[in-house]
């Protein structure tokens, strides 16, 4: 690593930063004390977060660690989760308050109030009672992006099944595995949901799975597009079942470690895990980020997280955080472009969302899309920006903020996984003067460090390993059915301490900057550089909208490094031509040093990106090694590939 570290401290040259708004620093959730509070009793401080939450059975202990690394947190503690993200609220007097304000792609609405979010989860908890469905049993889950899927999330929640909601982008064989995995009674779906203007079938990937799975006694299926389906002797209906049901259930109080629910990562090889999250330790941390990183003011924010539900995203930041916190959030059904580019913009503008959490992928594309889109909307209700899922390039982040957020509000650049369950790494948007590009520090309460190969801290300025040191509240407790895969995976390659499998810097000043996986760092000519370097490099040229790189074997320098690029909108027909590519490719030399130099550079129409949005470098390295393309089926539009294959004669 000594190498690399030299490297990696030598390319990025980053020096913006942008403090926090003087009144919002003053209001703020979270000042700068926390850190100090937090760093002289990190239990401590977690115990008083848990003090957000309404706890039916107060805990023992905070945490038992005496099993590392399988963690015990608020260990003899009890507690509902849906009674935290639903009835308490209703209790207090809140019951008016709108918790989602639903928006169908179709542009059909629905308003929620948490009286009537109580009513329908109480509806749809007896429905699995009356299925079956008992405490300890899997539910999954695999429904659009429609009111009816936090509604069973928080069924299951309240009667103790543990869901596992499955992205309803994925493909039966995906569906059959992740079912047969947690051994699920129960599917809960619809005939489909409405996307890029059409309605979107979901139903027929149910049964093909569903034919296969033993376990599986029951399908639900709620009506969204109206189209035809196929009946099956398994299938009810939710508006016959769900409908007649009583509107009163008690939640009853569960252990604060019962298994709340399964979400399978992808992974790029081998089986899916089933992370595995528990509830009171969870929803802790989920309810603590959610009001520490976005400042929320529960009274007057209007939240809205773009991600799909079917990633942990969703279930952090527009389920059990913002309803466990009282927050108004919205919920959007469908793609950013239909019926026009201009629709996220247009329900910010309607809903007046003060707080919008997305992808850098999806900024990406709204910079390719062009500035003059979103100048089109009134957007000044905006006080917050957050973005999660992969390293922002400072170019996005900057064109982020003052896009989006008319140069006012803070970026929040928040790093974590499925597997931590919330935000590890992130400015406070009150305390951090943010740069763009880094993540900046671990939260309060949060232990983590940039370690080298020997996993020995790296100092400033230095690169390496993001690690995680200590337990947290939110971290998966194991992978379902596979204690042993927990251990390998997670806690084997640094004695004690948790391997995220990211590579991190810290720089002069201590904080971090996320690199990517490690798997995506290059070797050129015994350097190591990272992809993400690279990467926001060709973005910060201003006729470039979107980079990917990758490292392809080559005789003299072992990698080399190959480019694909999308142009911006507006930069028209210049970006063809040889003159380009070598403008380019002297661009990143100049930003990075000349050992960054792509040897290729390849202008694309589309990069390809799995359905959470990450770029998938492996078929790109299949492009630039000449290989024949390999396996597409987990990409988002497999199509991309071809349109890329057809540009490749040209390719320099
Ligand atoms: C991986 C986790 C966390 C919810 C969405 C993704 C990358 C995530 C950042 C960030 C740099 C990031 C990491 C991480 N990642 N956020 N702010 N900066 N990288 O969840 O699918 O479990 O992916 O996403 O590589 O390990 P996930």
């Amino acid at each position: 690593m000594s190498q690399s570290q030299e490297t990696l401290s030598n390319l990025l040259q980053e020096t913006r930063s942008f403090p926090p708004p003087a009144e919002l620093a003053a209001a703020a959730n979270v000042k700068a004390e926390a850190y100090d509070e937090a760093a002289a009793d990190r239990l401590g401080y977690w115990a008083k977060q848990a003090e957000r939450l309404t706890w039916s059975k107060h805990w023992d202990e905070t945490l038992d660690w005496s099993n590392p690394p399988f963690a015990k947190w608020f260990v003899g503690g009890e507690l509902n989760a849906a009674y935290n993200c639903v009835d308490r609220h209703v209790e207090a007097g809140l019951g008016a308050k709108i918790a989602y304000h639903w928006e169908g792609e179709p542009g059909d609405t629905r308003t929620i109030t948490y009286a009537d979010l109580q009513r329908e989860v109480n509806k749809a908890a007896n429905a699995l009672l009356e299925l079956g469905v008992r405490k300890g049993d899997r539910v999954a889950i695999y429904l659009p992006m429609i009111p009816e899927l936090p509604i069973s999330m928080l069924a299951c929640a309240r009667i103790g099944a543990t869901h596992s909601v499955v992205f309803g982008g994925f493909s039966s064989e995906a569906l059959r595995t992740r079912i047969d995995d947690a051994q699920a009674k129960l599917v809960i779906t619809a005939d489909g949901g409405y996307r890029r203007g059409k309605p979107s079938a979901l139903k027929p990937t149910v049964d093909e799975a569903v034919a296969q799975t033993p376990t599986i006694e029951h399908v639900l299926v709620v009506r969204r597009t109206g189209e035809d389906v196929a009946g099956n002797e398994r299938d009810v209906w939710w508006h016959d079942l769900v409908e007649r049901q009583s509107d009163q259930h008690t939640a009853e109080p569960m252990d604060a470690e019962h298994p709340l629910y399964i979400l399978y990562t992808s992974g790029t090889t081998g089986k899916p895990k089933g992370i595995l999250h528990t509830t009171g330790g969870y929803l802790t941390h989920v309810a603590y980020t959610h009001s520490a990183v976005f400042d929320l003011k529960p009274e007057t924010d209007v939240f809205w997280c773009s991600a799909d539900i079917g990633w942990v995203t969703g279930h952090s930041y527009i389920v059990y955080g913002p309803l466990a916190n009282g927050a108004t959030s919205v919920i959007y059904e469908g793609t950013p472009d239909t019926p026009d580019k201009g629709r996220w913009w247009d329900i910010i503008q309607k809903y007046k969302v003060s707080i919008f959490y997305t992808a850098p992928t999806a900024i990406r594309t709204c910079m390719k899309w062009g500035d003059d889109i979103p100048a089109q909307y009134d957007l000044s209700s905006l006080r917050v920006l957050g973005s999660v899922g992969e390293p922002i390039n400072p170019e996005a982040y900057v064109w982020y903020r003052k896009h989006i957020g008319g140069d006012r509000t803070p970026v929040v650049d928040t790093w974590w996984q499925t597997e931590t369950g919330g935000i590890m790494v992130s400015p406070l948007p009150g305390v951090t003067a943010a740069k763009p590009g880094a993540a900046m520090r671990p939260l309060p309460g949060v232990s983590a460090e940039v370690v080298d190969d020997q996993g020995e801290p790296v100092p400033n300025g230095g690169g390496g390993f993001l690690t995680l040191t200590e337990p947290w509240p939110g971290m998966l407790r194991t992978i379902w059915g596979d204690d042993e895969r927990y251990v390998k995976t997670y806690w084997s390659r640094f004695e004690g301490k948790y391997f995220a499998g990211d590579g991190a810097k810290k720089d002069e000043d201590g904080d971090f900057w996320l690199l990517g996986r490690v798997d995506d760092v290059m070797l050129v000519s015994g350097h190591n550089i990272s992809t993400t370097e690279v990467e926001s490099a060709l973005v910060s040229h201003p006729k470039v909208a979107e980079a990917a790189v990758v490292g392809a074997t080559d005789p003299t320098t072992t990698q080399a490094i190959v480019a694909f690029v999308i142009p911006r909108g507006s930069a028209g027909e210049e970006v063809e031509g040889e003159e380009f590519l070598k403008e380019l490719r002297d661009h990143v030399a100049k930003t990075l040093g000349p050992i960054a130099k792509p040897r290729q550079i390849m202008m694309v129409p589309e990069l390809p990106k799995t359905r959470s949005g990450k770029i998938m470098r492996r078929l790109l390295r299949d492009v630039a090694e000449n290989r024949s393309i390999g396996d597409v089926t987990t990409l988002a539009d497999s199509t991309v590939m071809d349109l890329i294959s057809e540009k490749l004669p040209s390719a320099k």
